[in-house]
């Protein structure tokens, strides 16, 4: 049978208490809806729908490229309403299965059995919560068979006490799930058509209902509030942290180490405490991460250093070099093999050749830099003139005394050495000094006031 994905992501999230889509709120540095997007591909169904609603617009624009169909639900009157929004688009003889954009760690291995155990009725997928407030209540009748699910709010007190809940999750034929949604109604606490009610109509036209019962929370764990939401990111962090370190990577603490994204390390990687990692990072063999850096898009490659409080974004670091303390390499930020950048040295869409040196107070911008180039404290490539950039070109074995200014588009030839505080504004030659300087001058016959 075909199968096809519905994904729920309509919902306001008010308990959120945000302007902002619950769905597009993000987890681990992505939107709650991108993982379970990201999580319904590898089960390669037919078609992924995906049923949008209040501030509709902001999620679809937050995934221009995602192979789905999205379908708006314009009023919000429950899950079981969302379904059959999206029920129209699946094919007659498809499997549906009923995802929740605010699930986000369910894993496609759970979901793969939650399909095969439905074979033509129905499967849903429970857990025994921690803490089940909130949640759906899976009420079994006496030979453990699942009778039906009660929402949190129209439970009795017997019921409250179940601690096995509804994850959210079910798979049943297209047709089935339209003829039971057919007799959904609203008549409880919220006034809601709840999808849960399905359910108890399956079952009670003698429908088994299979119960997959996933082993580990967070996996299935709902966010419904922000504290819930930072719950499930300290989760998923602690996760991290322990895949790095069983791996051989040193943390100063795992309780501090964000990874939004992917981290590769090397063998004897060391990262201090309060490291934040985006994107994709990936850090060579015995690469030391001081505290408190950002790293986004950036690889570093073996036995280089990034002392404390460096941020560095889309940024390729060579073998060997020392970024920081205080270092910000920007976009297109290239390092070669032992450059050093110190503090308050800032690079941007830069080349540093091998053994380059900028080691204080400094601004690199559109420029290439050659090797084994000094470049002193001060120094300045003035790449904007107001309305374009221009690129400076620093070639190798020159000394940029400190304090100077590169008025771009400009050249320093091969070993120029350019006396502190000058303003270069025309290409230097070769292997000679240039000062650009007014010259020091000094007044004998100058006397302080008040003096005779
Ligand atoms: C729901 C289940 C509950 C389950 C819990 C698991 C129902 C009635 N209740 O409760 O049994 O234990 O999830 O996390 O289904 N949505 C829409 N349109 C709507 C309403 C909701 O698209 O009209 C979407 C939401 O964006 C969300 C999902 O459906 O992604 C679930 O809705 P939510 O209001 O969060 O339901 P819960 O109260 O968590
Ligand atoms: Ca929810």
């Amino acid at each position: 049978m075909p199968l096809e994905i519905v994904v729920l992501a309509a919902g306001q999230g008010k308990r959120m208490h945000s302007d902002v889509p619950k769905v597009l709120h993000p987890l681990a540095g992505r939107p709650l809806l991108a993982h379970v997007l990201e999580t319904t591909r590898a089960l390669a169904p037919e078609r992924i729908v995906v049923v949008h609603g209040h501030g509709g617009d902001a999620v679809k624009a937050a995934f221009p490229a995602a192979p789905v169909t999205w379908v708006e639900q314009s009023e919000r009157l429950g899950t079981g309403h969302a379904v059959l929004q999206a029920l129209p688009l699946a094919s007659e003889n498809a499997d549906v299965l009923v995802l929740y954009g605010d699930v986000p760690l369910v894993r496609a291995e759970t979901l793969r059995e939650l399909v095969q155990v439905a074979r033509g009725g129905l499967a849903i997928l429970t857990a025994d919560a921690p803490d089940p407030v909130g949640y759906g209540r899976i009420v079994r009748d006496a030979r453990g068979r699942v009778a039906r699910i009660v929402e949190q709010k129209d439970a009795s007190s017997e019921e409250l006490a179940l601690r096995e809940v509804n994850v959210g999750f079910l798979c049943a034929p297209a047709k089935r799930l339209s003829g039971w949604l057919a007799g959904v109604g609203n008549r409880n606490a919220q006034r809601e058509y709840y999808l849960t009610d399905v359910v108890a109509l399956a079952a009670a036209e003698g429908v088994e209902v299979a119960a997959v019962k996933a082993a580990d929370w967070p996996e299935v764990a709902g966010v419904n509030s922000k504290r819930e939401l930072a719950a499930l990111e300290r989760m998923l962090q602690r996760r991290a942290a322990e895949r790095l370190l069983e791996a051989g990577v040193t943390l100063a603490d795992p309780e501090r180490i964000d990874v939004r994204g992917s981290l590769e390390c090397g063998r004897d990687v060391a990262i201090d405490v309060n490291c934040v990692f985006e994107g994709s990072v990936r850090l060579g063999e015995r690469v030391r991460i001081g505290p408190h850096c950002v790293l986004r898009n950036v690889s570093v490659a073996a036995d280089s250093e990034v002392h404390a409080f460096s941020l560095l974004e889309d940024a390729q670091v060579g073998a060997r070099c020392r970024i920081g303390p205080y270092a910000r390499l920007r976009p297109g930020a290239m390092l070669a093999e032992e450059v050093h950048i110190g503090n308050f040295v800032e690079v941007k869409a830069s080349r540093l050749g091998a053994g380059s040196k900028a080691n204080h107070l400094a601004y690199i911008g559109d420029a290439q830099v050659g090797s084994r180039v000094n470049i002193g404290a001060g120094t300045i490539t003035c790449n904007y003139d107001g309305a374009g950039k221009h690129r400076t070109v620093i070639e190798d074995d020159c000394f940029i005394g400190s304090d100077t200014t590169l008025v771009a588009p400009v050249t320093v030839a091969k070993g120029s050495y350019i006396g502190a505080g000058s303003t270069i504004n025309k290409n230097t030659p070769a292997g000679q000094l240039t000062v650009a300087r007014a010259r020091q001058v000094s007044l004998p016959s100058w006397k302080p006031r008040g003096k005779k």
